[in-house]
């Protein structure tokens, strides 16, 4: 059975300027403890269906099954990281990462010592009594996800996380997410600009394409895992890269050969 299962999902927001056509006919179905990348360019509808998977917004029309179940409100087995961090200022870290614990009114002394092991795990370990302004961005940004892992939920929702990131932070994040996923299997599906980002982080990308946002390809990425960066420079990535680009910019009909 699929984690998610998604058939023909529509979504039309009401605008000012009429009824704006963000999503259609989308179809996909992602396995447990996957990694999917969804790619394209700006108002493809990414961040549309990461928010319709979380069950932030409903769809037009169209089925979407989280284990097999109509997916009807948010559930917490579901944790979301976005841009920006979005940490509250007045707290510390560690008092960040505890919030949703505290709003789901789980056990105080056991959501502290996982807290405190998922700041370790991503290299936060000492700064858990700082407050938000006192760190960098790449350091907030593990903080928000920390904050997302902490309820120990089976999927990871995440909406472009590392773009504010100056290129190596950016880097060094996305192979220690893959190093938690490793140690910790969640289903996680990241949303980014980034087609490299995009192939060297996932068992498949999902390229999409505007006006209305569609799938235009799915695409394996048979790579060896832990990845490396020398792997970015291999002729089986590049050979990704090229179809995804294509297709990004050509449409579903885009072939290399
Ligand atoms: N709340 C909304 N009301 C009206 N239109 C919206 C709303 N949210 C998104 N849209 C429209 O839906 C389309 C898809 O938006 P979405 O934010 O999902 O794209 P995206 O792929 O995440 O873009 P970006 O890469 O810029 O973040 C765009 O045309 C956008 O203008
Ligand atoms: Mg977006």
């Amino acid at each position: 059975m699929s984690k998610i299962h998604i058939e023909g999902l529509h979504k039309t927001y009401a605008s000012s300027h009429g009824p704006v056509t963000a999503l259609k006919e989308v179809s996909l179905s992602i396995k447990q403890n996957e990694f999917v990348t969804l790619v394209g360019p700006s108002g493809c509808g990414k961040s549309t269906l990461l928010k319709l998977i979380g069950a932030l917004i409903r769809p037009s029309r169209g089925t979407l099954l989280f284990d097999g179940v109509p997916l009807l409100r948010p559930t917490r087995d579901v944790g979301i990281v976005f841009q920006d961090a979005v940490l509250l200022e007045w707290r510390t870290v560690l008092d960040n990462v505890l919030l949703p614990t505290e709003i789901l009114g789980l056990d105080k002394i056991k959501s502290r010592n996982r807290a405190m092991d998922l700041i370790n795990l991503v290299g936060l370990g000492g700064f858990e009594k700082r407050f938000p302004r006192e760190l960098s961005g790449g350091m907030q940004q593990r903080a928000s996800l920390c904050r997302a892992l902490i309820h120990n939920p089976s999927v990871l929702l995440m909406d472009e996380p590392f773009a504010a990131l100056d290129a190596m932070t950016r880097e060094e994040l996305g192979f220690e997410l893959m190093r938690i996923w490793d140690t910790d299997k969640k289903t996680v599906i990241f949303v980014t600009h980034n087609i490299t980002e995009a192939i060297l982080l996932a068992d498949r990308v999902v390229a999409m394409t505007p006006r209305p946002g569609r799938i235009a390809r799915v695409v394996d990425i048979d790579l060896a895992r832990p990845r490396t960066i020398d792997m970015e420079f291999s002729q089986k990535f590049k050979s990704y890269s090229g179809e995804i680009r294509d297709v990004i910019y050509q449409g579903p009909g885009a072939s290399r050969s």
